[in-house]
Order: structure tokens, then C-alpha cells, then sequence
């Protein structure tokens, strides 16, 4: 199966173009990268992955700058329409690692990217490609984060920007940051899923070029995570980390982790034993990922009717799941839901260690004591967390978790006398 861990090397078909080729993950037809737009595969109209000839190990990755581009050689292009994307930190948690009770906790903060999500490792690369295909109009449905990064990249790469969002589910810094960076920003009575269903469709219309997660493209600048943290691990404690655990929403960062790591296997840079294992986390009023991995299914179940504090992965329909569940099975990895209570209180203890996150970031966390609760996580496991967004993109709810404002007079006796109470 073409999703498997295996250390097959793939031969580039007649239609590669330097080596690049995209590759249908269902029927295993191959399409020439950049001479068409297509989404999906031609034949079977399922989900297509990029594919090279030629796979790098750690040694190679010295592309251009300190970021996503310093791993040019996992990319398509060698290139992108760049705003310092990526090199975020894997900050140490050590009262945390104590509380939650493992060898090593890592947290690794994509909310330091240049909108505060990692959404902007996969437009680096989605809008270089953009440009590429000489496509003038960029389009996504968002629960926020994939709206401001595609605002911001495509208007640096000079082009016009849709963005189709579920109408009063965004948080307000998302909104606040697609609106400034110029997007045409359309609020649909609908869900997310209701969005992108939409937003497929004009681009099937030719209307816009689609951004969302099921561009494989963008999957690629996603990748780059995966690999920083194999990285951060390697150079602090000399081996890869057991475990990752990450937020879900469409799954497009379990699939981009699972292939940076199957390639590394190609490559021979990791062997198979060494893959750490992929915990994809959801929150309970949206959980249909949960739903598969716990019942053993192949695919996914839609839910119609989702809910969640963390509306970042308030998805009932996770796109990449085709090649999520592969990389949580073959991984050895689980996926598990959270309370909106238990992703409030990860968010506070997270924000203890000074690092500020968005609600759907903090259910990592929440997903990974529950997990060591269970006894599921062990002791001597060493962990990273992903982190996906910035507090700032949901002040709302920062405000909600946080500690409340006192009034107090404009003299500093008066100040003196309400702190003494
Ligand atoms: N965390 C945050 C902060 C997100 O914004 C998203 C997805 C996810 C996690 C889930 O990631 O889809 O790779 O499983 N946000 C998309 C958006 C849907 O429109 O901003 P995934």
C-alpha cells in the first residue's frame, strides 16, 4: 500500500517534472506537478500526494534562511513567496513535564509564525505554487487560521484573496487579520464544512485557486514541522521523540507529519522503529477522527452537527483523513477527544509556563495527560506537544480563561488600599 512505512524508493513516472510528481494515494495514477490544476485525482477523484525521486536525509536540508525553505529539498519548489515562516520554538515545560509525568515534554509553538498559526508553512509553499500555475485568484473556507495566512501570502504575492468563513464562528483576531491583509472575506450560514464544500466547488468552476489543506501542496510546508521537531529532539537528547501529539481538525498536519516521516524512512535517515507515534486530539463535540481510529474504520463518519470552545477544529469532516488514519495506525499512534473544561485548563497551564495559545492548541496538552492518566503514555516517554495557534487569535476566550480586570481609582492610595483587600 502506497501509505505504508516502507524503505521503497518510487521511481519518477514519464510525467515528473525534475523528479516531482503527483501521485494519486487510492489508484496510484501520476500526474506532471505543475502543468495543470487539479485538487484531486483525475481517475478516482481521491486525495493526491507529492512525490520526488529523490528523497534527503538531515544532512541535506540547507536550503535558503533559518525556516520552512532550509528544507528546499522535501519541497516542490526551491522557493516560495516567504514572510520567515517556520524555526519556531520547542520550548522546555519542565513544571509541566512534572505534573503531567514524562521523561521529556516538549512544546513545540507554531503560534510564533509570522499570522500566528502554522498555517503559514503550508502557504509559502501553496502560493509559490500559485504562481507557478500563473493563478491570479487565491480562495479557502476557514475556521480562521488558513484565512489570515492565505490573506497575508496572497497579498505579499500580489494576488486577490476569498475567503468563505461560518458566519459568527471565527475568532475575532482571525477575522481582524484576514480583513487587514485585504482578503474578500464572505460569512456563510453554515458550518466549515459547509464552506469548503463550497469553495471546492468554485474552484472546480475555475473561480479561484484552492487553498484548503486538500491542496497537497500545501501539505508539503507542513511537513517542515514534523522535521523541525525530529531536529530539536536529535540535538537535545540525541534521539527522536517517542510520541506527537497534535490538535485535529481536517488532519491535514497528521498526514503532512506521517509523510515527512515516511520519507525519511525512504531516505534511510530513520528506520521504521524510530517513527514516533502520531496522537491526533479532537475536541469531544467534534470528534469524528476519534470515532474511526476507536472503531478500526477506514474511513471517517460526518458528523453534520459540531460544537466546541476551540472553533479551530469545530470539523465534523476531516478531509485528509484518507491519509491521517494510515500514519495514526501505522505509527502506532491513537487519536482521543477532550473536554472544552479540560482544553481551558491545558490553555492555563500552558499560559503558567508563559507560552500563550488558542483554545484548539491546548488540546494537545489536554490530550496527552489524559493519555498519561490512562497510563497509555508511560513514564519514560519522551513527548512533543504541538501548539497550532497564538493566544491573540482568540482574545475572547484568553479573557475567559484568564483572571478577571479590577476597577480601581485613578490615585495611587486608592490602588494601595484595594490590593490590601
Ligand atoms: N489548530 C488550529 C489552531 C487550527 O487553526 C487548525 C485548523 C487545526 C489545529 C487543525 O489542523 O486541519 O491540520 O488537523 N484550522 C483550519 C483553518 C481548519 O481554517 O484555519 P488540521
Amino acid at each position: 500500500m502506497s501509505l505504508s512505512l516502507s524503505a521503497d524508493q518510487p521511481a519518477a513516472p514519464a510525467d515528473a517534472d525534475d523528479g516531482v510528481w503527483l501521485e494519486c494515494i487510492e489508484c496510484g495514477e501520476t500526474f506532471a506537478p505543475f502543468a495543470d490544476i487539479r485538487y484531486t485525482c483525475d481517475e478516482c477523484d481521491s486525495l493526491l500526494e507529492v512525490r520526488y525521486d529523490d528523497l534527503p536525509t538531515f544532512e541535506d536540508f540547507a536550503g535558503e534562511g533559518q525556516g520552512v525553505w532550509r528544507y528546499a529539498d522535501t519541497l516542490p519548489l526551491d522557493a516560495g513567496v516567504s514572510i520567515q515562516e517556520g524555526a519556531t520554538p520547542l520550548y522546555e515545560v519542565p513544571d509541566l513535564e512534572d505534573d503531567i509525568g514524562v521523561e521529556a515534554l516538549r512544546i513545540k509553538h507554531e503560534g510564533m509564525n509570522p499570522t500566528g498559526s502554522f498555517k503559514d508553512r503550508g502557504m509559502t509553499v501553496g502560493v509559490a505554487v500559485a504562481t507557478e500555475l500563473g493563478v491570479d485568484r487565491l480562495a479557502c473556507a476557514s475556521t480562521g487560521n488558513t484565512s489570515a495566512a492565505l490573506a497575508a501570502y496572497g497579498s505579499r504575492g500580489g494576488m486577490e484573496t476569498l475567503v468563505l468563513l461560518p458566519a459568527g464562528k471565527v475568532a475575532a483576531g482571525k477575522i481582524a487579520q484576514a480583513s487587514l491583509h485585504g482578503a474578500r472575506i464572505l460569512e456563510v450560514d453554515g458550518n466549515f464544512d459547509a464552506c469548503l464544500d463550497i469553495v471546492q466547488e468554485l474552484a472546480g468552476r475555475g473561480e479561484a485557486y484552492l487553498l484548503n489543506s486538500l491542496n497537497p501542496f500545501r501539505l508539503e510546508g507542513q511537513k517542515t514541522i514534523g522535521l523541525e521537531i525530529l531536529e530539536g529532539f536529535l540535538a537535545d537528547y540525541d534521539t527522536v521523540p517517542d510520541r506527537i501529539v497534535l490538535p485535529v481538525g481536517n488532519a491535514g498536519n497528521t498526514a503532512a507529519l506521517y509523510k515527512a516521516f515516511r520519507e525519511l524512512v525512504q531516505a534511510g535517515a530513520l528506520s521504521r522503529d524510530e517513527v514516533p507515534k502520531l496522537v491526533g486530539v479532537q475536541a469531544e463535540g467534534a470528534a469524528p477522527m476519534v470515532e474511526a481510529v476507536e472503531n478500526g474504520a477506514d474511513e471517517v463518519r460526518r458528523w453534520d452537527d459540531v460544537e466546541t470552545r476551540a472553533t479551530a477544529i469545530r470539523i465534523g469532516n476531516p478531509v485528509n483523513a484518507p491519509k491521517a488514519l494510515p500514519g495514526i495506525r501505522e505509527t502506532g499512534g491513537t487519536a482521543i477527544s477532550v473536554t472544552d473544561e479540560e482544553i481551558t485548563a491545558a490553555q492555563r497551564d500552558l499560559a503558567g509556563e508563559g507560552i500563550g495559545v488558542e483554545p484548539a492548541s491546548a488540546a494537545s496538552v489536554a490530550g496527552l495527560r489524559t493519555l498519561r492518566a490512562e497510563g497509555i503514555v508511560t513514564e519514560d516517554e519522551r513527548v512533543a506537544c504541538l501548539t497550532t495557534g497564538h493566544l491573540l487569535k482568540d482574545p475572547d476566550a484568553a479573557a475567559a480563561a484568564g483572571s478577571e480586570p479590577e476597577s480601581v481609582p485613578a490615585e495611587t492610595a486608592g490602588v494601595l488600599e484595594h490590593l490590601e483587600h
